[in-house]
C-alpha cells in the first residue's frame, strides 16, 4: 500500500452489542483477571464506525451519537489504541493514518462491550483502509490484546468465551430471541463490579458454561432458554446500584420469561417469547422507566460487518 493515498478514501463498519446468557466467575488471578466461563450473543444494537485515510502516524477519533458526551475523545479512547496498535503491529513505517468517526448506538459502561466494540470496529476498518491482509482470526488476537471483550464483537452470533471471556468457540444454536433492554443513566465500572464480586463471594466454583443452556439454545425456544439465564455478577451489581434489583423485577412483573443482568450492568435484559411480547413489554416499560431508557433488540446478529469501502 502507497503512503500517498487519496484523503476522502474511507471504510464503514458496524459493530454489534453483547449480551451475556450466562456468566460464570472463578477466582480472582494475579493477573487481575478472572477466568470466565459465558455465553455470548450478539444483539442488534450498533455502534457504526468510518475510518478516513489520515496523514502518516495521525490517529484521532471524534464519537458522535446520544452517547457521545459519555466517551473521552483522547489518545486512550479504545478505538485509537486499536488503530495504533494495528499500525504498530503491521505497519508500514509510519506512513499510514486514520480519523476515526464513531457514531454510538451502544451504552457507555452498559455491561454491553460498547468500548470493546468500538475496538473491534476500528481494527476492522483500518485494516480494510490500509489494505492489510489479516484473517478474521488475526483480528480476534490483536483484540483479545486490547480488552477481554473485544474478540467478541468480531465474531457475533452466539458463543461461548472462556479464559479472560476472549477465547471463543461459536454455538450452533437456532431461532431469534426478542430481548427488551432497560438502560441506565449512569454507567458501572467493571473492575469495580469484579472487585465487589471477590468481596462477595472469596471461593468462588471453577466456572462452566452449563450443558442446559447450551441444549436450551438448540431448541431455538425462548421459553427453554428462560430457566438457563445466569450471571455471576448480579449480587455484586446490585450491591454497588440497589434500583437494579427493581429494575430486574419490572421485566418479570410485566411478562417477560426472565430478567437477565448484562455482564457487568447495568444494563438489564428482559427474554420475550416473541417480537409482539417485545413490543408489549418495551411500550410497557417506557412508561416506567422513560422512552430514552428502554430499547427492544434482537439476537444472535452478526458480528462487525464492512458497510461501505469509499475509494
Ligand atoms: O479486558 P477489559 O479491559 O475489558 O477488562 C476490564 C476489567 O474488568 C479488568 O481490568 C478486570 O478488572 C475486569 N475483568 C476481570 N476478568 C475478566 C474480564 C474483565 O476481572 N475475565
Amino acid at each position: 500500500m502507497s503512503a500517498t493515498q487519496p484523503v476522502d478514501e474511507s471504510v464503514r463498519v458496524r459493530v454489534p452489542a453483547k449480551i451475556n446468557l450466562s456468566l460464570a466467575v472463578g477466582p480472582a488471578r494475579p493477573d487481575g483477571y478472572h477466568d470466565l466461563a459465558t455465553v455470548f450473543q450478539a444483539v442488534s444494537l450498533h455502534d457504526e464506525l468510518t475510518a478516513t485515510w489520515a496523514p502518516p502516524g495521525e490517529v484521532v477519533v471524534r464519537t458522535v451519537g446520544p452517547y457521545a458526551d459519555r466517551v473521552a475523545d483522547d489518545e486512550d479512547n479504545l478505538a485509537c489504541r486499536a488503530a495504533r496498535l494495528l499500525m504498530n503491529r503491521h505497519g508500514d513505517g509510519g506512513a499510514w493514518g486514520a480519523h476515526l468517526l464513531v457514531d454510538k448506538g451502544i451504552p457507555v459502561a452498559g455491561g454491553m462491550a460498547g468500548g470493546s466494540a468500538d475496538a473491534a470496529g476500528a481494527l476492522l476498518a483500518c485494516a480494510a483502509l490500509w489494505d492489510l491482509d489479516l484473517s478474521p482470526a488475526d483480528l480476534r488476537e490483536l483484540g483479545a490484546e486490547l480488552g477481554a471483550d473485544v474478540p467478541f464483537p468480531l465474531l457475533g452470533g452466539t458463543a461461548v468465551g472462556t479464559n479472560r471471556g476472549d477465547e471463543l468457540v461459536p454455538v450452533l444454536g437456532r431461532g431469534c430471541f426478542h430481548w427488551v433492554l432497560a438502560l441506565s443513566d449512569e454507567g458501572l465500572s467493571t473492575p469495580e463490579v469484579f472487585a465487589r464480586f471477590d468481596e462477595l463471594d472469596t471461593d468462588p466454583d471453577a466456572p462452566r458454561v452449563p450443558d442446559e443452556l447450551l441444549a436450551a439454545l438448540g431448541t431455538g425456544e425462548a421459553t427453554e432458554l428462560a430457566g438457563r439465564l445466569h450471571n455471576d455478577l448480579t449480587a455484586a451489581a446490585c450491591d454497588l446500584r440497589p434500583d437494579l434489583a427493581r429494575t430486574l423485577e419490572l421485566g418479570t412483573r410485566y411478562g417477560a420469561l426472565a430478567s437477565l443482568l448484562s455482564g457487568s450492568g447495568p444494563t438489564v435484559a428482559f427474554l420475550t417469547a416473541g417480537e409482539s411480547q417485545a413490543m408489549d413489554l418495551a411500550h410497557t416499560l417506557r412508561g416506567e422507566l422513560g422512552t430514552d431508557a428502554v430499547r427492544r433488540v434482537r439476537g444472535p446478529v452478526s458480528g462487525a460487518k464492512l458497510l461501505q469501502v469509499l475509494r
